[in-house]
């Protein structure tokens, strides 16, 4: 019998940016528990007090300069801090001086020297991780999961794009893929311990290929578990979607109709100049192609406004794409450099001053909502199947969600997390719903 490991003491984490980092800091977690870290629920009682960081906005890093700022008052004064993920890997040694209470910088590559690392950062030295292996997945890390219900599966790592604004490739490295039987056996395991929703994770995720399967591969082998009834994936890319990957959507029962597909912009010459590979045509004929073969296909996307050099007329094609294909939802986003990448490069009379973005983003955002609004009116009324998530925010209530990620709160006790039911759509704030449990054994109403 193997011994339980004293304690070394506790750890909180906190987490920014995409999906990938939240599986990334589970990951962390399960990693420094088996090294005999238990959780810390604040940062002040913790000994170890790591930010799982993102570098995708100047925003985002604001946010964690801030936030590292606000440590320092309270935290232990024995207390070790870390900062981990995109703006670790971006940043390197300079976050070491700009912030003198971090004695650690580790980039998404480099957890699996955290234990090892920590141990010397508690020691009094002041440690860095930030170089790329093309190898690692940390197959051997049994990730801590923070959620109940879906599991967060990552299926490849990095990104072999160069979209011209963005800093992924530098901060995550070149992309590479899980083996299938790996990610399988994951499912499996969750699925084994009572998880039935997995969320297949990379940043282009359909261009999965292990050298042997691709992504409508990965799509079957998954779908196929035992005890798994939904299955998603985030971020595909429009080219990626071959036909074959829309045929395994269609097929696989436990794939959701919902695809989360970035469009960036509506203008093929923006389009051309963000190095995004597709045109405006090629992103609605792939918004055509995925809406033909999965009915109630639940649509979407993230759209970039300012990028350097999108005139007003670029704007109105936005505008028009985003009309023509009435997403569900959007996340929009002003441009932001990033150091090192090409947009910087791109000549300063380029800019789109900040009050134009501004103004942009303000008509895109409403035009987003109206077109939502609409949409989600005409599904009231209507039944659907829906996962109960977690205690809803508003007292009392339960966030579910359909198939289709739609979320709808529903009454019902916290003993339903984790069950599937029928609700019947009652109302929608424009964007998400209120649902009552419909008893199926009464026979449905005539319509
Ligand atoms: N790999 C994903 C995107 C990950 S980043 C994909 O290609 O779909 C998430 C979103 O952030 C992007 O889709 C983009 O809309 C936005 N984004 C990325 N870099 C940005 C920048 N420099 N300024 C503003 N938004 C950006
Ligand atoms: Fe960034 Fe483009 Fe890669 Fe997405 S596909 S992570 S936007 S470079
Ligand atoms: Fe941010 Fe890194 Fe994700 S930059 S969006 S945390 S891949």
């Amino acid at each position: 019998m193997t011994a339980t490991p004293t304690t070394k003491g506790s750890v909180y984490v906190e987490t920014y940016g995409c999906q990938m980092n939240v599986s990334d800091s589970e990951l962390m977690l399960g990693r420094l528990a088996a090294d005999g870290y238990v959780e810390a629920p604040t940062p002040e009682e913790a000994d170890v007090i790591l930010l799982n960081t993102c570098a995708i906005r100047d925003h985002a890093e604001q946010r964690v300069l801030g936030r590292l700022g606000e440590l320092k008052g309270v935290m232990k004064s024995s207390a070790v801090v870390g900062v981990t993920g995109c703006m670790a890997q971006r940043l390197g040694p300079t976050l070491l001086e700009r912030a003198r209470h971090v004695s650690l910088v580790i980039g998404p590559d480099g957890y699996r020297a955290l234990p090892a690392l920590l141990e010397k950062a508690r020691t009094g030295e002041r440690a860095i991780e930030t170089s790329f292996d093309l190898e690692e997945h940390y197959e051997d890390f049994t990730p801590r999961r923070f959620d109940k219900v879906k599991a967060w599966i990552p299926v490849q790592r990095g990104c072999d794009y160069r979209c011209t604004y963005c800093i992924v490739p530098t901060t995550r490295g070149p992309e590479r893929s899980r083996r299938l039987a790996d990610v399988v056996r994951e499912v499996e395991g969750v699925a084994a311990e009572g998880m039935s929703e997995v969320v297949l994770l990379g940043q282009t995720v359909n261009s999965y290929y292990d050298g042997e399967a691709g992504f409508a591969d990965l799509l079957r082998a998954v779908g196929r578990v035992d005890g798994i009834r939904r299955v998603r994936f985030t971020s595909p890319h429009p080219n990626d979607f071959s036909d074959d990957v829309v045929r395994a959507m269609a097929e696989v029962d436990t794939v959701c109709e919902h695809v989360h597909l970035p469009m960036q912009s509506g203008s093929s010459r923006v389009l051309k100049r963000m190095l995004r590979r597709y045109t405006r045509e090629g992103y609605l004929d792939c918004v055509q192609r995925l809406r033909d073969s999965i009915p109630g296909l639940c649509l979407t996307t993230d759209i970039i406004v300012g990028f350097p050099g999108e005139s007003e007329d670029d704007f109105a094609e936005t505008m028009s794409a985003v009309e023509s294909v009435g997403f569900d939802d959007a996340f929009t986003f002003k441009f932001s450099p990033r150091e090192g990448t090409p947009a910087t490069r791109m000549p300063a009379s380029e800019t789109v001053p900040d009050e134009v973005a501004t103004d942009r983003l303000d008509r895109l955002i409403a035009l987003v909502r109206a077109k939502a609004r609409n949409r989600n009116l005409g599904l009231l009324g209507q039944r659907r199947e829906v996962l109960v998530e977690r205690a809803a925010r508003r007292g009392e209530l339960l966030q579910s969600r359909t198939r289709d990620f739609k979320t709808v709160l529903i009454p019902g006790p916290e003993s339903m997390i984790g069950r599937y039911l029928t609700v019947e759509l009652t109302g929608t704030t424009g964007s998400t719903f209120t649902g009552a449990p419909v008893n199926e054994r009464l026979p449905l109403p005539v319509a």
